[in-house]
């Protein structure tokens, strides 16, 4: 249930009087609710891991740790120069040794409240993960201002796409009560750097802005606002007619730009640092301004508008298909978004999936990233795995979302890579973004698997800063969340590291995409071809026929490559440079075709799924050496999740490779068993 913040005691006798040696005495005024909370986590902090209860004293005679914005700290001049703590911005901080009286101080400051919150939170990471803390020197701040969970969760607690249990939103006890879970789930966020929150699901319900409702949200924003933590709402565009009793919600109408208009005033009157709205619209049947024949940046612009007196932000979705449009859903939101770059208003971010169908196991990246140099443009990983075996699957999504982020565009030359388009370093003027749509429920272990929260962990540290590693991490994660010792986290950190592509190997091997059971997205379900929608077969997606499998977006076929630029256009196009990850999410191969393995087609795709299921086998066999490191209910929890993954490795492999085989009419290679 602590997540990452069960604060285990020091193990290191050594290193553990160092510390105390150190932090024995306090200099922390707070006062300010982010503060206290600040102040607070510092202490349950030291308690746990040191059973330390420091001293506070106001002179620092002796080694003293200080922490407070700059302009309370009263340290003598010059100790750390002003332009210093203002690199921090609005929300880092600065952590840094100095002598003070000739005794060895540590100060953590920062400009703001919430910068020193961060900045607590930075200084016990480096305690759980046993760092020397004896010359530090940390500057840190977040690359990219809006990092948001998005919950889709409903009204009536259910969870779209959720694993974990019931929706953690309590909406029958708010006001009144506040779950102590509210309260952590801040802390663990913020404890990340994650500043917003929409704590409810895209497929909106309109009632979510009537006044009953706000007032639940607005219990909400109280809890988190000392957490640094803005409360953000999905809205279903057609609420003016559902809950305002119009007759439209055109966006150019005057009435319903009035009725958003007060909405907002509203909504800012109980919650006045609103953070704003998420909008999905013209997608899977949600409403949106493309029924009065308006574009989506009439719809987003009249929202933003609102919002803009109170500087609150639209997040405007781009993921939209339908089964109406020719052929290719991979093209359609570039078709649709691209030509309206520069007509948003500042205050819009437009919302982008990482790839361009459906958070996969593996796509390539989406096409809009580097197509609209002057829109904001805010990635959307999907951290609950509704692709990739719910909460039965060990799946450490960073080098999922890192894959992503290191791709590059080549839309303003080499080096142009997602992560540097978000992150606005060719166009420094827009607002940047990063969501993560969120795993957490209320299972005692928040997410479902206790792995699972590593995906919420990961994308918060990815949001703050999206060039560190998933190698560091995971290796903070499993020392924060388990323990130090270096036998459990080396092999820990390696299956995490590895875990994502052998689900990739299991289930979507070489560019394949979009095969899972249908509507559920759950299991092996290649054969699907009368899902009601053209676009929800399988069969769409993988094209396999006795001459081949995969999907040509090549010229010759939808083309879809010619949405990238040059470089990355002619890379994918060209049977012979395009990587063997993506090979069938752009051609239609011949099962004989000569891979760069030197194995056939038909040899490779099976070898990639006899790979995934063994590579669950391994981490069966990793796992069960590491009784002596977790509790047991923990050690139990893993192994059966990790037989499930194991059965449901196989069952991938098997109905794949046997329904594959009746097209590619080949016996399975020598070597390997032919499935029962
Ligand atoms: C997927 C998912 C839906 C969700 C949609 C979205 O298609 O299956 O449940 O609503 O994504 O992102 O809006």
């Amino acid at each position: 249930y602590k997540l990452w913040l069960g604060y285990h005691a020091v193990a290191d006798k050594k290193l553990a009087a160092q510390y105390v040696q150190q932090l024995r005495y306090l200099k922390f005024t707070a006062g300010s609710p982010t503060l206290n909370a600040a102040r607070e986590e510092l202490l349950v902090g030291l308690e746990g891991m040191l059973s330390l209860k420091p001293q506070d004293i106001e002179k620092p005679n002796y080694s003293t740790l200080f922490v407070g914005v700059s302009s309370s700290l009263n340290l003598p001049k010059n100790t750390i120069a002003q332009s210093e703590i203002q690199q921090t911005g609005k929300e880092g901080y600065l952590i840094r040794s100095v002598t003070i009286n000739n005794k060895k101080c540590i100060v953590i400051t920062a400009q703001t409240d919430i910068g020193i919150l961060h900045g607590v939170f930075g200084f016990l990471k480096l305690l759980q993960t046993q760092q020397a803390i004896g010359v530090l020197n940390i500057l840190e701040y977040p690359r990219i201002m809006y990092r948001v969970l998005d919950h889709w969760d409903n009204l009536n607690r259910t969870v779209e796409r959720g694993y974990a249990g019931s929706s953690i939103w309590n909406w029958h006890k708010l006001p009144g009560y506040i779950d102590q879970r509210y309260i952590d789930y801040a802390r663990a966020s913020a404890s990340v750097g994650i500043n917003g929150s929409v704590v409810n699901n895209v497929n909106a319900n309109a009632l979510m802005l009537t006044p009953e409702y706000l007032e639940k949200v607005k219990a909400l924003a109280n809890t988190f606002r000392p957490y640094g933590i803005k409360v953000y709402l999905s809205v279903k565009f057609s609420s003016p007619i559902d809950i305002g009793g119009l007759k439209t919600s055109d966006p150019l109408d005057p009435q319903v730009i009035q009725w958003w208009k007060d909405k907002a005033d509203e909504i800012y009157r109980g919650i006045p640092d609103f953070g704003g709205f998420l909008v999905k619209a013209n997608s899977e049947g949600q409403p949106g301004p493309q029924a009065y024949k308006r574009s989506h940046a009439d719809g987003a612009n009249m929202l933003a508008d609102a919002l803009a007196p109170h500087n609150g932000i639209v997040m405007w979705r781009a993921f939209v298909y339908d089964n109406n449009v020719p052929y290719d859903r991979a093209k359609q939101a570039y078709n649709e978004f691209k030509p309206l770059d520069g007509q948003f208003k500042s205050n819009v971010i437009v919302q982008v999936k990482n790839g361009p169908i459906d958070f996969q196991p593996r796509e390539p990246f989406h096409p809009l990233f580097g197509a609209m140099p002057n829109t904001p443009l805010m990635i959307e990983f999907q951290l609950t795995q509704e692709y990739l075996g719910f909460s039965t699957n060990l799946v450490y999504e960073a080098p999922l979302f890192k894959e992503c982020l290191e791709s590059d565009t080549y839309a303003m030359g080499k080096g142009s890579t997602v992560a540097n388009i978000i992150t606005g370093k060719f166009n420094p003027k827009l607002i940047t973004g990063m969501a993560g749509v969120a795993n957490i429920g209320s299972d005692v272990n928040w997410c479902g698997h206790p792995f699972a929260q590593a995906n919420w962990y990961a994308f918060g540290r990815l949001a703050w800063n999206p060039a560190q590693s998933s190698a560091t991490i995971a290796a903070d994660w499993v020392k924060m969340t388990f323990t130090n010792q270096p036998a459990f986290v080396a092999p820990m950190q390696s299956i995490m590291l590895q875990s994502r592509e052998n689900t990739v190997n299991y289930m979507t091997p070489l560019g394949l995409h979009h095969i899972m059971g249908v509507n559920t997205h759950y299991g092996p379900g290649p054969w699907v071809d009368n899902a009601g929608r053209a676009d929800w077969n399988a069969t769409y997606y993988h094209k396999a026929d006795s001459a081949g499998i995969g999907f040509n977006r090549s010229s010759t076929g939808s083309n879809a490559a010619a949405q990238y630029q040059p470089p990355v256009r002619d890379m994918f196009e060209n049977l012979t440079t395009c990587p063997d990850e993506y090979l069938l999410w752009f051609h239609h191969v011949r099962w004989d075709h000569k891979m760069r393995s030197g194995k056939t087609l038909w040899d490779d795709m099976v070898h990639h799924y006899y790979m995934g299921a063994d590579s669950v086998k391994q981490m069966q066999r990793t796992w069960d050496k590491m009784a002596g490191y977790v509790d047991k209910e923990q050690f139990q929890t893993v192994k059966q999740l990790m037989a499930v993954q194991y059965d449901e490795a196989i069952s991938w492999r098997n109905s794949c490779v046997l329904y594959f085989q009746t097209f590619a009419n080949r016996p399975i290679p020598a070597g390997y068993q032919m499935p029962a």
